[in-house]
């Protein structure tokens, strides 16, 4: 089949309400919209104003009218508890609506925050969709943040009920989730009026009486309730994500923009028809779990795969091979990380061949770039397509990709194919004119963005105009840069910004700056990533400490690493610490970034003309290779 996706692409620049009018057509609608793309408000497109839906009937209530009652929804898949549970959609409907009933009889109604803490059990989906279906904004933190990062957002978002989980379960350990989840309350300004604790067995927790209630006894006693239909502009969930600062980004998803984009996406994108099995190894706590684990399987009548493990290790690198299997998966989607992970494991994909993969069509990565020797080991073992796909926690869904379903186009390695249709793409230069192809630029959007992007910020307009829209005026800009080729291929190369892609979740040295600065004895200090075969990037700390400092060397970097750990949360991957006598800087006083990112990732470097001091290089590399990473010096 040849592929439409560049004719695509381009009607739907040339008439971008036809070509999401007609899109729309596969959402149900209690209202219909008055204005199609409302750009009154430039640079804040709105997109379906004046329409009303609800996305929850959406994803569930409608389906089970129209003849998917008894269709499996849900499988939720645990090697970590030896569990699998699968919910038909009339099941899961079921479970919702008691569910949101419970949250209406803690008064949340339509606009409400709700935060979410939770471990991947399918009580975390019902919350997901509980909030969607009485109109209230849900906030899901990820389980591998610390409390001072779940008391920011407490703060910024203002939830009214916490649902949380008593604990999550990582490999060889049990993460109480309870303690983390009192200490932030303790430490945010606001107060939420309950918490609902949903007590896992593994590792059951005390409540605090008059604030906590448990689930099961609250969802027990609630009368379901019905979906509350909202406005399509209405905002569906927040979802917290790293910014060049401490002060996390709340991303905001409107209801029915995003209920479009991701049902149009399912089909097309990912090429995966109602009825059929979709598998995205991922976390709800991040974009590809609220987009691809929750929403869009569930908006396409699809059967959407919850599993809690990790690619390796639970028990083998065979998992995600037996889930296939055992649940007859057509896609997979999962970071590349993962993939190194297995490949480390199962070099010669022995585990691959044990399993009967024949309703497995495509494998998708993103989240980070997809080195080619990963995509190429995948595509050698799978003997399928090996889809490397490029988007953002503030898009919601791809901006560049091999639409599968509008027909598969060679894979060139290294590239996130073409662009979607939808974007419009452009590679900018510093004077903001697009540059030719193959050259590097900047990454940016031509406004406005397609339905589902976040239209701004929690509460901070302002921040989004300047986070995105500020560079390019009339862009917005992704902080990525990359090139487009002849063809038309987009090859994603770096961030511009202060984010590092750790096993494909998205940091900020920045915050890990403040972290290391908080220290007494710190005078100064850079956090900058280093190439890890794992993980993609690792964060390195370089501290300077203070004129008279007591502690030893190896203390305070011990000290710091403890201090993330305990601030930021284990998720941040903060290792390595290093005490230098001074960072290197130019004359002008920058700190020279790329120069040491060079020496730890073992590339060959020039030593700037400009650097005030070159000897401090040596120190750096002298801890790096005791590390175990090289150097190459020009
Ligand atoms: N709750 C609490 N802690 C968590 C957590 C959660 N939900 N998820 C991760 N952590 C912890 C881990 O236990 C680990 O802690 P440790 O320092 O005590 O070992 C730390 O956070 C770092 O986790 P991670 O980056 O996942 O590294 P890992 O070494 O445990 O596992 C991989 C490496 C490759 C197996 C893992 O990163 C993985 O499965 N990646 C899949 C990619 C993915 O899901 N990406 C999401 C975007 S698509
Ligand atoms: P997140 O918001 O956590 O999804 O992270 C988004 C960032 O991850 C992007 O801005 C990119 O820097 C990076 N990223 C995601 N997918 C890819 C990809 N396929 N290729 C290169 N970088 C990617």
């Amino acid at each position: 089949m040849t592929s439409r996706q560049i004719d695509e692409h381009r009607r739907s620049l040339a008439d971008p309400e036809g070509f999401w009018r007609e899109a729309a057509v596969a959402i149900d609608w209690e209202r219909r919209w008055d204005k199609l793309l409302d750009d009154s408000d430039a640079p804040f497109y709105r997109w379906f104003r004046g329409g009303r839906l609800n996305t929850c009937w959406n994803a569930l209530d409608r389906h089970v009218e129209n003849g998917r009652a008894d269709q499996c929804a849900l499988i939720y898949d645990s090697p970590m508890t030896g569990t699998v549970k699968r919910f038909s959609y009339r099941a899961l409907r079921d479970e919702v609506a008691k569910l949101a009933g419970a949250l209406q009889s803690l008064g949340v109604t339509r606009g409400d925050r709700v935060l979410i803490y939770m471990p991947m059990v399918p009580e975390t989906v019902m919350a997901f969709l509980a909030c969607a279906r009485i109109g209230a904004v849900h906030s899901v933190v990820f389980g591998g943040f610390a409390a001072p990062e779940l008391a920011a957002r407490i703060d910024d978002a203002k939830p009214k009920v916490i649902l949380a989980g008593s604990c999550g379960i990582e490999p060889g350990r049990i993460v109480a989730y309870k303690p983390l989840l009192d200490q932030a309350i303790e430490l945010a300004q606001h107060k939420p009026g309950a918490t609902v604790v949903l007590q896992r067995p593994q590792h059951p927790c005390a409540l605090v009486a008059g604030r906590d209630h448990d689930w099961h006894e609250l969802v027990g006693k609630a009368t379901p309730a019905d979906c509350v239909m909202v406005e399509a502009t209405d905002p569906l969930y927040i979802l917290y994500t790293s910014g060049t600062t401490g002060q996390p980004k709340g991303i905001v998803r409107d209801n029915g923009g995003h209920a479009v984009a991701l049902q149009w996406s399912m089909e097309n994108i990912y090429g995966v028809k109602p009825g059929e099995v979709f598998f995205a190894a991922s976390d709800v706590g991040w974009v590809v779990g609220h987009s691809y684990i929750v929403y869009a399987p569930l908006l396409c009548g699809c059967t959407t795969v919850l599993f809690e493990g990790k690619p390796v290790g639970t028990p083998d690198a065979g998992a995600y091979w037996r889930v296939i299997a055992e649940h007859g998966v057509t896609a997979l989607f999962t970071a590349p990380t993962a993939f190194r992970a297995i490949r480390r494991d199962d070099p010669d994909g022995t585990f691959i061949r044990q399993y009967d993969l024949s309703k497995f069509r495509t494998l998708f990565l993103a989240g980070e770039r997809a080195d080619p020797a990963t995509v190429q080991w995948a595509e050698h073992h799978l003997q399928r397509p090996v889809i490397d796909h490029w988007w953002q926690t503030e898009t919601g869904w791809p901006v560049s990709a091999n639409c599968v379903g509008l027909g598969v186009q060679p894979v060139k390695h290294g590239s996130a194919t073409r662009v979607v249709p939808g974007y419009d793409l452009q590679v900018l230069g510093p004077d903001n004119a697009a540059v030719k192809p193959g050259e590097i630029g900047a990454l940016c959007m031509k406004l406005p963005l397609p339905p589902g992007c976040s239209p701004t910020l929690w509460q901070a307009d302002a921040r989004y105009i300047q986070a995105y829209l500020t560079d390019y005026p009339g862009y917005y800009s992704t902080a990525d840069a990359g090139f487009i080729d002849e063809d038309g291929y987009v090859f994603v190369m770096t961030r511009t910004d202060d984010i590092i892609n750790v096993a494909g979740h998205r940091l900020s040295t920045g915050a890990m700056e403040e972290v290391l600065s908080a220290h007494p004895d710190v005078a100064e200090c850079a956090v900058i990533g280093v190439a890890d075969a794992l993980k993609g990037q690792v964060p390195l700390g370089l501290l300077v400490l203070k004129a008279g400092a007591k502690t030893g060397h190896a203390t305070v970097a011990e000290d710091v690493v403890a201090l993330v750990r305990a601030r930021i949360g284990p998720v941040a991957s903060f290792k390595l610490a290093m005490v230098v006598k001074r960072l290197p800087k130019t004359r002008s006083g920058k700190t020279l970034r790329g120069t040491m990112r060079a020496i730890a990732d073992g590339e060959t470097y020039k030593v700037p003309a400009t650097i005030d001091d070159p000897a401090v290089l040596d120190e750096i590399t002298d801890y790096l290779r005791s590390v175990g990473l090289a150097k190459a010096k020009l």
